[in-house]
């Protein structure tokens, strides 16, 4: 970790809020941005000076690496407002610790712990207006690092710039979400950058995922790369299976992202007295499931999805519905995580920070 201590902030402040243009009730997934962001660069050596400013677009030379190699990470948070009008996130360390590791498999320079939570006080306190409260409201965050260095030679930025952008939003996936299990596509390989929240991890599902959606399915549920044979995560969330009364979510390694809401399902699977096995989960195990009726659910989890329930999946041409089914640990996982969220249940591990 690079130390360097904090300074103040410089803050500009926007003139005029875009506030009340803004239809809270039709948000469609990250489109609307608050009025400030925050801005802080990477130079000689050092992370300098960050700044608040009006939210606007920004002047970077055509060369700068991030165009050219695709060195850019960033992180998925988000700050809810209770009926008192107290702001919160959701266990913001475990965000910071995986930007920064995200970044050191990107050969990006860490960013300090105390400029990361200084900066989104600062932001939140100057946009809390765009958190409104009631559970299915948020404010999603996008931390986000830059390779700025105007040089195309294949080799990492001396300079990047750390920012912090805000949208508020509600549901990620609007209603339940069919998908297709891998077959052919990989999103990850053993030594590459799948437990990164690397930019280029996402970009590269665009394609495959653009098929999947032509035959009408939104999401695909990514295989290992090498047998195509265990399922593994769906890009935009963790994927968790229930069979009978078992949950089943593939162990973290290499290939797959370490979600925050993956291990918040696990420990809420615990305290709940819940079975969860962390295992490998076999594409020939979940069809067999689904073929005889112990495949009672599969659900997705992530910051932007929460928990998302999945309604059918298709595999080497058999599309198999999974029916609803009532008390479904997805809604449960749902309202206990969203709960604790908006201060509206105890938060026995210490997940909720207030800002
Ligand atoms: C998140 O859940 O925060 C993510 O980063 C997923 C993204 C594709 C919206």
């Amino acid at each position: 970790m690079i130390e360097s201590p904090i300074n103040e902030i410089d803050i500009v402040k926007a003139k005029t809020s875009k506030i009340e243009k803004v239809d809270f009730n039709n948000l469609a997934f990250g489109k609307t941005f608050t009025d400030h962001m925050f801005v802080c660069d990477f130079e000689d050596g050092k992370w300098q000076t960050p700044k608040i400013i009006p939210y606007q677009a920004m002047t970077i030379e055509p060369s700068a690496r991030v165009f050219h190699y695709g060195q850019a990470v960033f992180e998925g948070m988000k700050a809810y407002k209770d009926e008192n009008d107290r702001v919160f996130l959701f266990r913001p360390e475990d965000n910071h610790r995986r930007i920064n590791k995200s970044a050191a498999r990107m050969a990006i320079p860490e960013f300090p712990k105390d400029y990361f939570f200084k900066g989104l006080s600062e932001l939140l306190n100057l946009d809390k207006d765009w958190i409104k409260p009631g559970i299915g409201n948020s404010l999603y965050l996008r931390p986000f690092v830059i390779a700025t260095e105007p040089a195309i030679s294949a080799a990492p930025s001396e300079t990047y710039r750390f920012m912090i952008i805000c949208s508020p939003a509600k549901a990620y996936y609007k209603g339940k979400v069919r998908v297709l299990f891998a077959e052919k596509f990989s999103r990850s390989a053993d030594g590459g950058v799948g437990f990164a929240k690397a930019a280029g991890n996402y970009g590269a599902q665009f394609y495959p995922t653009s098929l999947a959606q032509k035959k009408g399915f939104q999401q695909i549920i990514w295989t290992d790369a090498s047998t195509h044979e265990y399922l593994e995560e769906a890009g935009t969330m963790n994927i968790f299976f229930r069979i009978g009364n078992t949950l089943i979510t593939a162990p973290n390694n290499d290939r797959i992202l370490d979600g925050i809401t993956r291990k918040s399902v696990i420990q809420l699977a615990k305290d709940l007295g819940i079975e969860c096995e962390v295992r490998r989960v076999s594409v020939k195990e979940i069809r067999a499931a689904a073929q005889d009726g112990s495949l009672k659910e599969i659900f997705g989890a992530g910051t932007a999805a929460v928990i998302s329930p999945i309604s059918a999946f298709e595999h080497a041409g058999d599309v198999f519905e999974i029916d609803d089914i009532e008390e479904s640990y997805a809604s449960l996982f749902k309202q206990g995580i969203l709960n604790i969220q908006h201060n509206e249940a105890e938060d026995l591990h210490g997940w909720r920070f207030e800002i």
